[in-house]
């Protein structure tokens, strides 16, 4: 699946404050994640930022006018509002959310909200004096009671040295609450539980064994599954990815550490997807300094790590539970063998080792196995849109039956 924002009309309202100048890399990000942006600008933010700025960066001309001059037009609010796919009011003052949140309409930004269909985000940004005054938390909430969503800010350091909330949250992270608004919400009633990238087990304080998982793969579910409502929780083995927006995320260094961070969330998880590349083997003996050339055997004992899935098959309940399978050979037995071995509901195979694929890529080709013996096979495809079709498909077995219909279709 593409970007949400990806072909979206977004209009960007910008008002007067200090944070002005973020408005320009939202709809720098916006238009990088290829939007096609319109800019409606308060007079109070050109006296922070010029028009020409967000002209040059969205490649249209920025409404700025409600009469006169060139930009003149009776009916554009209605235009606009026909045409957008949602606005970004960033940043959102004190004085224009009093206005929208009372029907005031008396320049191009309020007089297009008022026209304007959802989904609204609204971005506040401004002294933590004025935002917590109980009359703007008031027009917050009247806002957010008529659908609008209103992203909460960030607290840190404010523009007049004080310290408190009002700071407007990084841009990414903006644009991750707008790819939600703009994404289906099926997955909103579910916490998911994720796990994702390598373990790795020492072997002295510097050795460990370890693979390439670079945490891609389950990384993009975490960020879909949340664009699409869920609740998740990331368990992450060492990998040099940021933490997703929204995602409750938890590292986590062995297999060990993995296993107790995954059985203290499992029980309260709707859906547990292990897209980890877990150890199966660990060094039986932990040296407690760096060992020298003559210390050492050179065979190392080794012993088996817990093996997280099989534990979570033997617990399950009425949890969905989708293990992932990385092959180097005979995929179809041994995929059908971790499925029935585990008591999963979904296997996702992935050959690896050969080409632009699995380990550390950022594309997968995958086949997927089910209870009822139905199988599909994909093309090669980014993990991004990987991670929403295994949603759909998780989607799916929890409607219980849609696959099995699937099955008797095709077969
Ligand atoms: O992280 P990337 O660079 O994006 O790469 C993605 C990936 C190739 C790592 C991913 O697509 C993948 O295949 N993940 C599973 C890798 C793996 O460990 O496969 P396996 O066949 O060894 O294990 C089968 C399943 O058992 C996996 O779901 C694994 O998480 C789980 N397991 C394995 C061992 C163990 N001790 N406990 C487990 O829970």
């Amino acid at each position: 699946m593409q970007d949400p924002i990806q072909d979206k009309h977004i209009i960007v309202g910008v008002c007067g404050g200090i944070a002005a100048y973020k408005a320009a890399d939202f709809v720098r990000l916006l238009i990088k994640s290829g939007a096609n942006v319109s800019v409606v600008m308060t007079k109070a933010a050109q006296a922070f930022v010029g028009p020409l700025t967000f002209e040059t960066l969205s490649g249209t001309p920025v409404w700025t006018e409600m009469f006169g001059g060139h930009q003149s037009h009776p009916l554009r609010h209605i235009e606009w509002a026909d045409k957008a796919d949602a606005t970004v009011v960033i940043p959102a003052t004190a004085n224009l959310i009093g206005k929208i949140a009372h029907g005031i309409a008396d320049d191009p930004l309020t007089t297009f909200i008022l026209a304007a269909k959802k989904p609204i985000l609204v971005c506040p940004s401004m002294n933590s004096r004025m935002y917590e005054n109980p009359v703007v938390q008031d027009n917050i909430k009247r806002l957010s009671d008529a659908g609008v969503k209103v992203v909460e800010p960030d607290a840190g350091l404010l523009a007049s040295g004080d310290v408190g909330i009002g700071r407007l949250p990084a841009v990414e992270a903006i644009g991750e609450s707008l790819r939600c608004l703009l994404s289906r919400q099926d997955l909103a009633e579910e916490r998911i539980l994720i796990t994702a990238g390598p373990t790795q087990e020492p072997i002295d304080p510097v050795r460990f064994i370890s693979n390439p998982s670079s945490g891609k793969m389950g990384y993009a579910l975490g960020r879909a599954a949340r664009r699409r409502g869920a609740d998740v929780i990331l368990i992450s083995g060492p990998s040099s990815l940021a933490d997703p927006w929204g995602l409750k995320v938890i590292r986590v260094r062995t297999a060990e550490e993995m296993f107790k961070a995954v059985m203290a969330h499992a029980s309260k998880s709707t859906i547990i997807i292990k897209a980890a590349a877990v150890s199966d083997w660990r060094p039986a003996r932990l040296y407690e300094h760096k060992v020298k050339k003559a210390e050492i055997e050179p065979s190392l004992p080794l012993e088996q790590t817990p093996d997280i899935l099989k534990a979570l098959g033997k617990s399950k309940q009425d949890q969905v539970l989708v293990g992932f399978a990385a092959e180097s050979r005979d995929l179809q037995e041994n995929a059908r063998a971790k499925l029935i071995e585990k008591n999963l509901d979904m296997v996702v195979a992935n050959l690896v080792g050969a080409g632009d694929s699995g380990f550390g890529s950022d594309n997968n080709q995958v086949t997927l196995f089910y209870q009822d013996g139905y199988t599909e096979a994909f093309p090669l495809m980014k993990k991004d849109a990987l991670a929403d079709l295994l949603l759909d498909r998780v989607v799916d077995i929890k409607k219980r039956g849609m696959i099995t219909e699937l099955n008797s279709r095709s077969n």
